[in-house]
C-alpha cells in the first residue's frame, strides 16, 4: 500500500493526515507519507483522498473513479424524514416488472453505504424475473415443512435447539414456525403465495461469513437500497425466510454460485407497490436514556 501527496498540486496542509482514523500518515518533509512500516494498518477508508482539498491525495487502494464530488444540502433533514416516514414494507405487487435501470440505480446508491472493515464484503444476486423467484417457493415449502416436523419431535427438537441456540430457537418458536406453517397452508391449499409475495424482483445478499462486520456491513446496505428504492417509487420488503434456506440448501447455493465461505444473509423483494398507505406509524425505541 502506498500513500503521497501528488507533487504538482499538494500544498502540504495535513488534512489528509488529520483525517486518517488509524492515525498512520505523516508530513515528511512538507508532503505526507504513511509512518514507516504503518501502512499495513491501513483499513482503505479513503478518508486521507476525501479530505484533500486540493486532489493531490493518491492512495494504491483506490483509483480516480472510486471518489465523487460531494453535493451538500439539497435534501436536509424534513426531506429525509420525509422520505423515511413515507416507505412502508410492501406485500401486494403490480405485475409490472422492474425496469432494469432502477435496479442498478439502488444498488450504486448502496455504494454510498458506511462499511466495517474489511469493506466490499457484500455480495448480491439479482433476481429481475417473477419466474425465477418463483423457482425458490418449493424449496422454501419442503425447507419449513422440514422444519415444522423437527420442531414437532422431541428427539429432533433437542437437535435444532442445539445448532441454532436457545436466541434463535425461541424465535422459531414464537415466530418463524407459525409464519411458515400459514404460509405453506395458504399456498397448497388457495395457491396463494405468501413466501416472496409474488415479487418481480429480489436482490439477495451474502457476505464472507469470515470477514469482519460482514453482517452489518449486509444490512445497512439493505436499508439503503430500501431507501433508495423508495426514493425511486418502488415498494420493497425485507423477507427473513429465504435466506437461511439458500444458505442451507447445497443445491441453490450450486445453482446460484454462492461461494463456500459465503453466507446468505438478506433477501430484498422489490416491485411497484399496488397498494398505498395513507398514514404512517412511529415505532418508538424501547427506552431512551440520557447518561
Ligand atoms: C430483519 C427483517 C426480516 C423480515 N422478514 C420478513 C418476512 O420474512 N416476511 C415479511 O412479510 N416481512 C418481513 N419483514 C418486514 C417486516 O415485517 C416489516 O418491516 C413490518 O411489516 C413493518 O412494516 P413497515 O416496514 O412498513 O414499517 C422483515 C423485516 C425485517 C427488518
Ligand atoms: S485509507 Fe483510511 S486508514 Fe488508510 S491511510 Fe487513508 S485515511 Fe488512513
Ligand atoms: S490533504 Fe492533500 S494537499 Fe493536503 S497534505 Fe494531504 S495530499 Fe497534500
Amino acid at each position: 500500500m502506498e500513500f503521497h501527496g501528488d507533487e504538482a498540486g499538494c500544498s502540504g496542509c495535513a488534512r489528509c493526515v488529520e483525517a486518517c482514523p488509524e492515525c498512520i500518515l505523516e508530513l515528511h518533509e512538507k508532503r505526507p507519507r504513511f509512518e514507516p512500516g504503518a501502512d499495513a494498518d491501513c483499513i482503505s477508508c479513503g478518508h486521507c483522498v476525501m479530505a484533500c482539498s486540493t486532489g493531490a491525495a493518491r492512495h494504491s487502494a483506490f483509483t480516480d473513479a472510486d471518489f465523487y464530488p460531494v453535493e451538500r444540502g439539497e435534501v436536509g433533514f424534513d426531506g429525509l424524514v420525509r422520505l423515511f416516514s413515507a416507505r412502508r414494507s410492501v406485500r401486494r405487487f403490480k405485475d409490472e416488472p422492474v425496469p432494469r435501470e432502477l435496479i442498478d440505480k439502488v444498488i450504486e446508491a448502496t455504494s454510498t453505504a458506511p462499511m466495517g472493515f474489511p469493506p466490499h464484503t457484500t455480495e448480491v444476486l439479482v433476481f429481475n424475473d417473477r419466474g425465477k423467484i418463483q423457482e425458490l417457493i418449493p424449496h422454501m415449502v419442503k425447507g419449513y415443512a422440514g422444519l415444522e416436523g423437527a420442531v414437532a419431535n422431541p428427539v429432533a427438537r433437542f437437535f435444532v435447539k442445539r445448532a441454532v441456540g436457545a436466541p434463535l430457537y425461541k424465535a422459531l418458536e414464537t415466530h418463524v414456525i407459525p409464519v411458515t406453517k400459514r404460509a405453506r397452508r395458504l399456498y397448497e391449499e388457495r395457491k396463494l403465495e405468501r413466501y416472496l409475495w409474488n415479487a418481480p424482483a429480489l436482490l439477495l445478499f451474502h457476505a464472507d461469513r469470515f470477514a469482519t462486520s460482514n453482517l452489518e456491513n449486509t444490512w445497512i446496505a439493505v436499508t439503503y437500497a430500501m431507501l433508495a428504492a423508495h426514493a425511486l417509487g418502488l415498494g420493497t420488503l425485507v423477507n427473513g425466510l429465504l435466506p437461511p434456506i439458500v444458505d442451507r440448501s447445497k443445491e441453490l447455493r450450486f445453482k446460484l454460485g454462492i461461494p463456500r465461505d459465503n453466507q446468505v444473509q438478506a433477501a430484498l423483494l422489490l416491485g411497484f407497490a399496488k397498494l398505498q398507505y395513507k398514514r404512517g406509524i412511529r415505532r418508538k425505541l424501547r427506552k431512551v436514556e440520557y447518561v
